[in-house]
């Protein structure tokens, strides 16, 4: 059923969520989200007040609550930079903020950047990773680790200095070696040049980076919500593990790209029966975004170049 649901909205996300919620409730099964930052980015899509963004984000989680499962988790993709020499503190702040509002704080994951460039303080290392907070109503969310694992003839013993017959506190005295699928690890890495290629969007994470979520927290015909959507790449990666979408936008040049790359990308994987209703749709809602783009002036070329 979730499938059929797969959408792309051009709005504003608070409105879309409350929407959502009145009409289906507790639907989504995982929330994946890179956030716009404290007015890190605010000539290119608007920010947050540092000292508003606890507040912020905690009035976001009130609009993900109320269609977010019992033990969906919700990821945040987000590191503080450095001001004055030192770490912001708004990121730690909001972390406490959503604990305080009820959520559970389960891990931290990482997305590591090996290719990064080399942006910052020539006073610091090189920037080449993000967190990615994971947040759950429950501490016992919905989380196959093995889902996107490998095969392990070594299972516990890869990269330990403990060795099979050893004594190892960590394995519990375990002391034979498993074949099996192993954990995933609790980082991604994945280099920004693997962003999808030819958009506009200035922000966007590599697909690799949603799909390794959707396979550790999002059941077999889950639905995943992404409410600052961007280029919503998190939907791409959710047709890629055949699970259902609903991601917001609400700047109109950047909802137009995504709605086109989306539906293009479905019919590249061949997947139209999976997704019939967004292809369906598709024709209709492009068409209306090409007529409000010539009424607002953007020049056919212009429209052509932003995808
Ligand atoms: C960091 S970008 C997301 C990039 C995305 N992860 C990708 O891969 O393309 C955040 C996006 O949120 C959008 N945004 C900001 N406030 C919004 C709101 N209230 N509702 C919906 N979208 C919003 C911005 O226009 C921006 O495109």
């Amino acid at each position: 059923m979730f499938r059929d649901m797969s959408r792309l909205y051009g709005e504003d996300c608070f409105t879309g969520m409350n929407y959502l919620a009145n009409a289906y409730g507790q639907f989504a099964d995982l929330v994946i989200t890179s956030p716009p930052y404290a007015e890190q980015r605010k000539n290119q899509y608007g920010g947050i007040p540092e000292k508003d963004y606890p507040e912020w984000m905690v009035s976001v989680g009130e609009k993900i609550k109320p269609i977010l499962k019992p033990n969906g988790s919700a990821f945040i993709n987000i590191r503080p930079h450095i001001e004055s020499g030192e770490i912001s503190d708004y990121v730690l702040k909001t972390r406490l903020a959503l604990r305080e509002a009820g959520w559970k704080e389960c891990e931290e994951l990482m997305w590591i950047k090996p290719d990064s460039p080399p942006l910052g303080s020539t006073k610091r290392p090189r920037r080449a990773w993000e967190s990615i907070l994971w947040f759950s109503p429950s501490n016992q969310p919905y989380c196959d680790p093995k889902a996107g694992g490998t095969e392990s003839n070594r299972l516990g013993f890869e990269q330990s200095k403990f060795v099979e017959g050893g004594k190892s506190h960590i394995h519990g005295g375990q002391s034979k070696a498993k074949k099996g699928i192993a954990r995933v690890k609790d980082y991604i890495e994945v280099g920004t040049s693997r962003v999808e290629k030819g958009l506009k969007h200035p922000a966007m994470f590599p697909i690799e980076v949603p799909e390794y979520l959707i396979r550790l927290c999002c059941p077999d015909n889950g639905m995943v919500v992404d409410p600052f959507g961007g280029s919503c790449t998190v939907a791409r990666a959710a047709i890629n593990e055949d699970v259902g979408f609903c991601c917001f936008e609400i700047n109109d040049e950047h909802y137009e790209e995504a709605y086109r790359v989306t539906r293009d990308h479905i019919i590249k994987s061949g997947k139209e029966s999976m997704y019939r209703d967004f292809i369906e749709l598709s024709d209709v809602i492009l068409g209306e975004l090409h007529e409000q783009g010539v009424r607002a002036g953007i020049g056919e070329k212009e429209l052509e170049l932003s995808y």
